[in-house]
Order: structure tokens, then sequence, then C-alpha cells
């Protein structure tokens, strides 16, 4: 865990235990996302007031059912002002472009809205006197160019140095953040790992989410990279359980850290050999395993002690759980279909760009 908040606290020489406030208010954007639907609904259920900022990329369904329970806010988080944080007691900063190559679409937009957007969002709420801010990272941030043929596994303290647009502009707001802690501004930068499970806005791309898709649907597994490749995963509920502890933990536990948050470094080939084998048990299908050994593919392996030890970390289910829960939902409803581009962020924001609203969105009108 990286912590770079401790110096700057012994040199204000303010103690850290006046800080914590009970939070009651939360703020979170990209609050109808596929981590932002549940846990929108998890707060709510913690007795939490919840506020949403969220311009609806993907359609107001994933929260339709608890819109009259929360304060909606539709509003680009480039947009973001003072009044927007008014009696918040922590943010949840979700909202952004989620995947590699919708980063790469327009890197100038995702300059924009990853990290700008994050830097000027962390300014306004702490010129709020909010001290609580937790933001959306990713792993994806350590897979290089040339890594080593021994994947090292990574820790939060190691010199990274992240290739795609997407890593190069979560890194930057995260740097962005670093500097601006002090005493009285304490974020938590949670650097996730891939997540898979079930969500009310579901995004069939993420890789284990696609291997259950694939085996109910294809009855096929295509394996890139020759199945030699490594990638950190933690189920959405975990991760979404982790976001709460964060506001809720003693903020010097949490405040001004980096987190690596996943459950387990998995090799690709084995976990396709888990859905293969749980399709047989839970449904009968026979999965065939294809191998790709051509395709070049985020690669790496983190380090996750610090993140398992500060927030007793126990998965709250097994990856069993995770795929009868998804094969359920499409086997009760026979009018889903998984090739609905609205479940695949690149192929959803390739055709809104080009939308009225997409084209506004990019400032291009
Ligand atoms: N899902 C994963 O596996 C994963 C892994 C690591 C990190 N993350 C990060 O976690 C965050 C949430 O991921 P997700 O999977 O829920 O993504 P998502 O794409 O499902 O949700 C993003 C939400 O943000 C909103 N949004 C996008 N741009 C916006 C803008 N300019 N203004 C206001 N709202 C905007 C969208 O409408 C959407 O509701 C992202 O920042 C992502 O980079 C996700």
């Amino acid at each position: 865990m990286m912590n770079f908040a401790k110096k700057l606290i012994h040199q204000n020489g303010i103690h850290p235990m006046n800080n914590n406030k009970k939070v009651k208010n939360v703020l979170v954007t990209g609050g109808s996302g596929y981590i932002g639907s549940i846990l929108v609904r998890k707060l709510l259920e913690k007795g939490y007031k919840v506020r949403v900022i969220d311009n609806l990329i993907f359609g107001d369904e994933p929260i339709r059912d608890v819109k009259d329970k929360i304060e909606l806010i539709v509003a680009d988080i480039r947009d973001v002002q003072l009044s927007h944080l008014e009696g918040i007691d922590a943010v949840i900063h979700l909202a952004g472009f989620s995947t590699d190559p919708i980063s790469q679409y327009d890197p100038r937009l995702t300059v924009m809205v990853n990290t700008i957007a994050t830097e000027n969002l962390a300014k306004i709420t702490k010129e709020s006197g909010i001290k609580r801010f937790v933001y959306a990272s990713t792993c994806s941030i350590y897979f290089t160019l040339n890594p080593p043929s021994e994947l090292p596994i990574y820790k939060e303290t190691d010199n990274i140095n992240p290739v795609s647009c997407y890593g190069i502009t979560k890194r930057c707001s995260e740097q962005a953040l670093e500097y601006m802690t002090d005493a009285d501004f304490q974020p938590t930068v949670f650097r996730k790992g891939t997540l898979y499970g079930l969500s009310p806005r579901m995004r069939y791309e993420l890789l284990l989410n696609s291997f259950a898709k694939d085996a109910f649907f294809k009855k096929q597994l295509t394996i890139n990279g020759g199945g030699d490749i490594w990638r950190s995963m933690i189920d959405v509920q975990d991760a979404v359980a982790a976001y709460i502890k964060a506001i809720e933990l003693p903020i010097e536990k949490v405040g001004g850290k980096i987190f690596n948050v996943a459950d387990k470094n998995w090799n690709i080939m084995e976990i396709a050999q888990l859905v293969k084998n749980i399709a047989k048990e839970t449904r009968d299908i026979d999965v065939d395993l294809k191998i790709n050994p051509n395709i070049n593919t985020r690669n790496y392996k983190v380090d996750t002690t610090p993140f398992k030890e500060t927030f007793s970390f126990k998965p709250i289910r097994s990856i069993k759980e995770v795929l009868c829960e998804i094969w359920d939902h499409c086997e009760n409803d026979p009018n889903h279909d998984p090739n609905n581009p609205i479940y695949y962020g690149d192929q959803w924001y390739a055709k809104f760009f080009e939308t009225p609203k997409g084209k506004k969105f990019r400032r291009r009108l």
C-alpha cells in the first residue's frame, strides 16, 4: 500500500484522529454504471442518503427502481459545481471511461473526462471541507510494454509505466489526488482488478462475464494469449463492499492510501477450465476451450496483502455462485440478448458518439 498522506499529516502536526466524522450523505458519480448501480442499492440498504451524478450514457434503467430513493443529478462530471457537494460527507468517484478501447477512441476527450474532471471534482470536494474521496482507479495501469518474462507481482509502491490512454489517464488522476492530499483531504485510491458478476448495467466484455456468456450461449471459450496470461480479478459484490468500508473505516487506515483491490491473480487458462467444469456440473453443458495464441492482451499480477489486511477481506460468495446467478438470469429472461451493444462499453460508446447527444458529449457541436 502506498501512503502518501503520512508525511503531510506529520508536517502539519495535525493528528488524524480528528478526522472521523460519521458519513451519512454520499455522492456517487457514475452511479448508474456496472459498479455504481449495485453500490447505490447497497448504500441505501445500509441507511445512507445517496446523491448520484451521472450523465446516463447507458440510460437510467440500471437505477430506475431506486430513482425515488436517491437524488439523481443528470450531469457531466466535467460540469460539477460546488452546489453538487452541498451536505455531502464522502465522495465515491466512479464516472468516466471504463475500458481501454473506448479511452483510445478520442484520447483528448479521455484526458478531459478521466483526469481533468477528476482533478476538478477533487478540488471542489476539498473546498467543501470533505475529507473522504474514494477514487476508482485500475490495475490496468500495471500493464506495460515488454514486461519481464517472469511476471512481477506489482505492489502499490512499485514504479509503474502505464501505456494505454486508459491507464495513463487513471495514473494522472491518482497523481493529482496525491498532490492535493493533506490533513484536510485524504483520498483513497482503489486500483481494482477486473470485476465479474451480474449487475443491473451488465458488462459482458469483462473477462469472467464474457466466459459465462460464451459458455452458456456458444458452448465455447476463446482463450487469448495462448492461455499463458494473468489477470487480477474480484467479484463486483466484494468491490462494492470494499467501497462502503472505505467510507466507514477510520480515515487513518484508508485516507491518503492506494490499494490494489483484487481477490486473486488468475491464470486465464485456469479460470477457463473452472468455468468449463462448473458449466458441466451445474448446467450439463459441454464447453469447448479454443486457444488463440496471437492476441496481445493485458497481463499482470498484483499484491493484495494491504487491501486484504486493512479491509479484513473475505469473498462474499464463490465463483460457482457468481456464474449460476448470471446463467439463471439468462435462463429466466427469454428476451435477454447477450449481443446487445449496450452490454459492451466499446460498442455502445462508438454508437453513442455518432448521436447528437454523443456529439454534444464530445463537445464537437
Ligand atoms: N468494471 C471493472 O472491471 C473496473 C475495473 C477497474 C476499474 N474500474 C473503474 O471503475 C469505474 C466504474 O466502472 P464501471 O464498470 O461501473 O463502468 P461503467 O462504464 O459501467 O459506468 C460508468 C458510469 O459513468 C457514467 N459516465 C461516464 N462518463 C461520464 C461523464 N463524463 N459524466 C457523468 N457520468 C459519466 C456512465 O453513464 C456510467 O453510468 C470506472 O472509473 C472504471 O474505470 C472498473
